[in-house]
């Protein structure tokens, strides 16, 4: 039987997983329920080993084929939601009040899951599958935290698979490139120490409003003027906090935002020109500038190799006219960046639906007619990837 039927007639037990996940929404690392209920599951499942608290709550679990192969790959989906008020009015919505799957973490853990299943009732193949179910993709880095416990080499992973449903695209729909897929996620924050006073004798002063705001126009000329107009970059200032009345020039300002790159060398000249931006800004309108640069998730680069052998696996799955191996990269960040920064491996994006919410918005709600064709891809991946010999 074709594996995408096999998953057609349990396509509805694994919606009711994923609304159940969906009804209890967790955050960061903090995702007990959700990781007790995944690891019960693949106990029943018969896999061959199950452990959590892998990063502080990730769950792995082993499924060993049939064969002696000593291949092993890692599939790997996220379990964390989002700090959101959920607005969809479904019947399985957040049971917990700002806490919403506004991102689809529900649906991959439930996809994953039955992958997970299949291959441990099936063992139709020959070699080694890691599951992987990570905490905290959501800011909190759960990728890292799961493979400085050792997640990579304790389990021997040689190659490593992700996907994140796409909004905007039609289920059956695959989209992936070689190289760079999604953007490093930086964060910075500049904190402006002038000298206050009062605000009719501003030569008394050294007014850090109109410093910042000094500082703010220059750094535009970074991707305008530095950066390689043929690479990608994005800064930008969300947060300018100064001041508390109108008669005053505040003593601090302090200036948030974030910073989007597509490649190693335009992150590095960014940053390296962010400080000297606000260094000698700050210095020219006569106060102090610091720049703070949190370096957070790095570029989501796919191995040339894999991305074509995963382009591969989604047209077995949907036809080679429904995968589309050259998609434009997003400037959004993704934590599976860490893993494929460990071995190689490709992260593809799975259409959801045209008129699903996008990620993160209020509306969002992942689209269970996605389940037969992501659970699909999984099972093709481990089937083709690790061959039983004949
Ligand atoms: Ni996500």
């Amino acid at each position: 039987m074709p594996i995408v039927n096999r998953f057609h007639d349990f396509a509805e037990e694994i919606a009711g997983w994923r609304r159940d996940f969906h009804e209890n929404p967790e955050l960061l690392y903090d995702v007990h329920r959700t990781a007790a209920q995944v690891a019960e599951k693949l106990r029943e499942f018969g896999v061959d080993s199950v452990e959590t608290g892998v990063g502080q709550t990730g769950v792995v679990a082993v499924i060993k084929g049939q064969g002696d192969s000593d291949s092993v790959i890692g599939l790997r989906a996220d379990m964390d939601a989002l700090p959101i008020i959920e607005k969809t009015g479904k019947p399985w919505s957040s049971k917990v009040p700002g806490k919403m799957h506004a991102c689809g973490h529900d649906g991959h853990t439930a996809m994953l899951l039955g992958a997970a299943k299949y291959l441990s009732e099936t063992r139709n193949f020959d070699g080694t599958v890691v599951v992987i179910f990570q905490p905290a993709e959501e800011g909190g880095a759960g990728a890292q935290a799961m493979i400085d416990d050792g997640l990579i080499s304790r389990y021997g992973i040689q190659r490593v698979f992700g996907m994140h449903n796409f909004p905007g695209h039609p289920v059956g729909t695959f989209a992936i490139r070689p190289g760079p897929l999604m953007a490093a996620a930086d964060r910075l924050t500049i904190t402006i120490e002038g000298k206050g006073g009062h605000a009719a004798r501003p030569h008394l002063a050294h007014d850090p409003i109109v410093a910042g705001a000094a500082i703010i126009t220059a750094i535009q000329s970074i991707v305008s003027r530095n950066a390689d107009p043929l690479g990608s970059a994005v800064i930008s200032v969300t947060m300018f906090n100064a001041g508390t009345t109108d008669n005053v020039i505040p003593q601090t300002a302090e200036l948030r935002g974030t910073v989007r790159t597509l490649n190693p060398e335009i992150r590095d000249l960014v940053e390296q020109r962010l400080h000297e931006v606000v260094d000698q800004v700050g210095s020219a309108y006569g106060v102090t500038a610091k720049l703070l640069y949190r370096r957070d998730y790095p570029v989501t680069q796919n191995d040339e190799a894999e991305a074509e052998f995963a382009g591969d696996i989604a047209a077995k799955v949907v036809g080679e006219r429904n995968v589309d191996r050259n998609v434009v990269p997003t400037m959004g960040g993704e934590d599976f960046s860490f893993m494929l920064n460990t071995v190689p491996g490709a992260f593809i994006f799975a259409g959801v639906g045209e008129h699903v919410a996008n990620l993160h918005n209020e509306m969002y709600d992942f689209n269970d007619e996605l389940i037969p064709v992501g659970c699909s891809y999984w099972a093709t991946l481990v089937e083709t990837a690790l061959p039983r010999s004949a």
